[in-house]
């Protein structure tokens, strides 16, 4: 009868709308290798709060800090696998999948982080974040972190004082060049074993922001930082292909713009961090600060820039005159 009918249908819909009204909503997971002191733990936990703001109950957001879940050895791995929706990896750390992104690791390119703002946001830095599109890797945008210096178990003024020492490195061939050229020795290592290699002696010192050297303490096991600023670690917000493509228009337009507004934030504590962190650091005087005159910093910048014309061929001349005319 149709009394019957109408009865079923309402049924029928009750359970449908209960039925989705307790679907688990959709985790996104957000891996990464820093404190969630750092600009990219606070940018992660923006955009968690962000879309469980806007998106309550279809999806959450799970960060995790500190190499927890996945380190530099497997993260994009892991990415393309989907085991993990976002990564932000330094620029340093793409080689396998582009050698584009290599632009960022020649040594005394930016002037500094507004001229690394202006070179992302350019047409050229722009058409980069898709420069992964055929390896899977979607990326979503910068996010900055700052100008790296040296730090060592001894001061390191000239080039010459890094010749013979091991410096811990990321997985950047650019970055192993940029070491040969001052005759050290460059050791590839995972953040995650940085600290402890430092604290060992194993290896004798690394580069890194004032950030990373203060949250992961590399200040208490390095007693000279050389206020070099020879050039950047930011990162690129990635994603995978697939996980992008499998959601919903309107979610994933949400998700973006959460993201988004997520890097503003985290732009702003990295940006107050150069500061900041550096002078929590010379305030501990557990590490004396090596200011360089200008001829020494002039040295450094001679040994190294020859590493620009080594790798002109697999970045591209455009890309680095594009970077290069960021500087103004
Ligand atoms: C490093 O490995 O030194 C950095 O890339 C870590 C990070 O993510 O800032």
């Amino acid at each position: 009868s149709i009394k019957a009918t109408a009865k079923l249908t309402a049924i029928a819909s009750m359970l449908v709308s209960s039925f989705s009204a307790f679907a688990e909503p959709v985790e996104i997971k957000f891996s990464h290798v820093v404190a969630e002191n750092t600009p990219k733990g606070q940018m992660a936990l923006k955009f968690k709060e962000l879309v469980e703001q806007r998106l309550p109950g279809e999806y959450t957001v799970s960060v995790f800090p500190s190499s927890q879940l996945f380190g530099d050895n497997n993260e994009l791995a892991a990415l393309l696998l989907n085991d993990v929706q976002i990564v932000a990896p330094s620029l340093s750390k793409f080689e396998r999948y582009t050698k584009k992104l290599q632009v960022f690791d020649l040594p005394f390119l930016f002037e500094d982080m507004a001229a690394v703002d202006r070179f992302q946001q350019s047409e050229e830095g722009q058409k980069l974040l898709n420069s992964m599109n055929r390896k899977g890797i979607v990326g979503l945008g910068y996010l900055h972190n700052g100008m790296k210096q040296f730090s060592a178990h001894a001061p390191l003024s000239t080039p010459g004082d890094a010749s013979g020492k091991k410096f811990r490195i990321m997985a950047s061939d650019v970055i192993a060049a940029q070491f040969d050229a001052v005759k050290a020795i460059p050791v590839k290592k995972p953040f995650s074993e940085v600290f402890t290699l430092l604290q060992t002696r194993a290896i004798d010192g690394q580069e890194n922001t004032w950030s990373n050297i203060y949250s992961m303490k590399f200040y208490e096991v390095q007693s000279h930082i050389t206020e070099s600023n020879h050039g950047v670690l930011d990162y690129m917000l990635v994603t995978s292909n697939t996980f992008w493509k499998s959601l919903p228009k309107d979610k994933r337009e949400i998700i973006k713009k959460s993201l988004d507004e997520a890097v503003v934030l985290g732009n702003e504590i990295a940006a107050a961090k150069e500061g900041e962190d550096r002078q929590a650091i010379l305030d501990s005087k557990r590490s004396e600060l090596v200011s360089l005159t200008a001829v020494q910093r002039q040295q450094w910048v001679d040994a190294m820039k020859p590493v620009w014309t080594k790798f002109e061929a697999q970045i591209g001349k455009d890309v680095i005159d594009a970077a290069q005319a960021a500087n103004k």
